[in-house]
C-alpha cells in the first residue's frame, strides 16, 4: 500500500529530500542550497551544480533518515524531478531516485517541477480546492494556469521572454547586487521612495494574459545610468522596478480571475516569497474576496517536500513510471500529465 514517498529535488542549484505520508502528512525535509558555490560567478554553473549534487545527495538521504527517525524499509515509492531544469543537475536526482528504488524493489516517478510548485502551497493549512488559478513565479518561468484537478493544467497566459525572478535576477545584477537578486532587490527596495521613478506595465495595455518582463530590465539600465547613482538612486529604482513587476502580475492575475469567473488564486515559486508582492495582492482578498493561496516561505523556492507531495498526489491516482531514466529540460507544464 502507498504510504510514505521520499521526494527528490536536483533541477537547478539546490538539492533537496523530503518524506511525504498520505496518513501523517509531511514527515521532515531536508535541503542544501549552492547559493554560496555560485555566488562568485554572478549565476548558476551547471557543471558545478551538478558536481555538487553529486556530493551531497547520498549525505542528506543520512540527515534526513536520521531526522525522521524513518528506515529506507519505511519508503514505499520514491518521486523526483525530471524537468524542467539543467540536463545534468536533473540527471544526479532522476538516477539516484531510479537506482535506489530498485535497489528497494519499489516504484518510483518522474515529477514536473513547476507542477510540483503549483501544488505547494497544498501543503498548507487550508489547503486550497480545486478549480482554482495559479500563477508561478519562479526563476525560469512565469506561468498563469487554470487547474480544474490533479494533472489538468491549462496554460492561459506565460512570459514571452524573462521570467519574473530572471527580471529580478538580471535587474540585481545591472545595480550591482548578487546571485539571487530578488531577495536582494526587495531588501535595497525597503528604503526606496514610492513615486520618485514610473516604470511601465509591460502588455498590461493590451488584451490577453501573456507577459514580457525584458523591457523592465533595459528601463532600469537606462534610468541607473541617468540618475545620480547614489545608494538612495538605487533603491528608488529597485522600489520602481519590483512596484511595475508586482503590478503587472496582479493586473494579469485581476484579468484572468474575472475571465474564468474562479475565486481562488494560488501564487508559488520564489518570487511568490516577496512581501511587497503578498501585499499587494491582499487586495484580491479584500476588494473582491479571491482566497489567496502560497506556499509556506520556506517552500516557495525549491525544496524536496513540494516534489514529494506531487509524486504522492499521481502514485495516489495510480500513475507509475518506467524504468528509464528520463529527464527533459524543457516540458511544457500541459504536458505533465503525459510525462
Ligand atoms: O522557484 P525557484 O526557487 O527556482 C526556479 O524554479 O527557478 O525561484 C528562484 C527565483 C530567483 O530568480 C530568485 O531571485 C527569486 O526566485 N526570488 C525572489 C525572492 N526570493 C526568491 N524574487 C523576488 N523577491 C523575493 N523575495
Ligand atoms: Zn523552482
Amino acid at each position: 500500500m502507498l504510504k510514505c514517498v521520499l521526494g527528490v529535488e536536483s533541477s537547478c542549484d539546490d538539492t533537496g529530500l523530503a518524506l511525504y505520508d498520505g496518513e501523517k502528512g509531511l514527515i521532515g525535509h531536508v535541503l542544501h542550497s549552492q547559493t554560496e558555490l555560485h555566488a562568485e560567478y554572478g549565476g548558476v554553473v551547471p557543471e558545478l551544480a551538478s558536481r555538487d549534487h553529486i556530493r551531497t545527495i547520498l549525505p542528506l538521504l543520512k540527515e534526513l533518515m536520521h531526522k525522521t527517525g524513518h528506515t529506507l524499509g519505511d519508503i514505499d515509492a520514491i518521486a523526483y524531478t525530471a524537468g524542467p531544469g539543467l540536463v545534468g543537475a536533473l540527471l544526479v536526482g532522476a538516477s539516484f531516485a531510479r537506482t535506489l528504488a530498485y535497489a528497494l524493489g519499489i516504484p518510483a516517478l518522474g515529477v514536473h517541477h513547476m507542477e510540483s510548485h503549483l501544488l505547494a502551497p497544498l501543503l498548507e493549512e487550508p489547503a486550497p480546492v480545486f478549480p482554482f488559478i495559479a500563477l508561478l513565479v519562479s526563476g525560469g518561468h512565469t506561468l498563469i494556469v487554470e487547474v480544474s484537478r490533479i494533472g489538468h493544467y491549462q496554460v492561459l497566459g506565460e512570459s514571452l521572454d524573462d521570467a519574473a525572478g530572471e527580471a529580478f535576477d538580471k535587474t540585481a545584477k545591472l545595480l550591482g547586487f548578487g546571485y539571487p537578486g530578488g531577495p536582494a532587490i526587495a531588501k535595497c527596495a525597503e528604503s526606496g521612495r514610492p513615486g520618485r521613478y514610473h516604470f511601465p506595465r509591460p502588455m498590461c495595455d493590451r488584451p490577453g494574459l501573456d507577459l514580457s518582463f525584458s523591457g523592465l530590465k533595459t528601463h532600469t539600465r537606462q534610468t541607473w545610468q541617468q540618475s545620480d547613482q547614489t545608494e538612495q538612486a538605487k533603491a528608488d529604482i529597485a522600489f520602481a522596478f519590483q512596484e511595475a513587476v508586482v503590478d503587472t502580475l496582479y493586473k494579469k492575475c485581476e484579468r484572468v480571475l474575472k475571465q474564468t469567473n474562479l475565486q481562488r488564486l494560488v501564487v508559488a515559486g520564489g518570487v511568490s516569497a516577496n512581501l511587497s508582492l503578498r501585499q499587494t495582492f491582499a487586495k484580491f482578498t479584500d476588494k473582491l474576496k479571491v482566497e489567496v493561496y502560497y506556499p509556506r516561505f520556506e517552500f516557495c523556492a525549491d525544496n524536496g517536500a513540494m516534489v514529494a507531495y506531487c509524486g504522492y498526489r499521481h502514485l495516489a491516482l495510480g500513475k507509475s513510471g518506467s524504468l528509464s531514466i528520463d529527464v527533459r529540460a524543457r516540458w511544457p507544464l500541459d504536458e505533465a500529465i503525459k510525462g
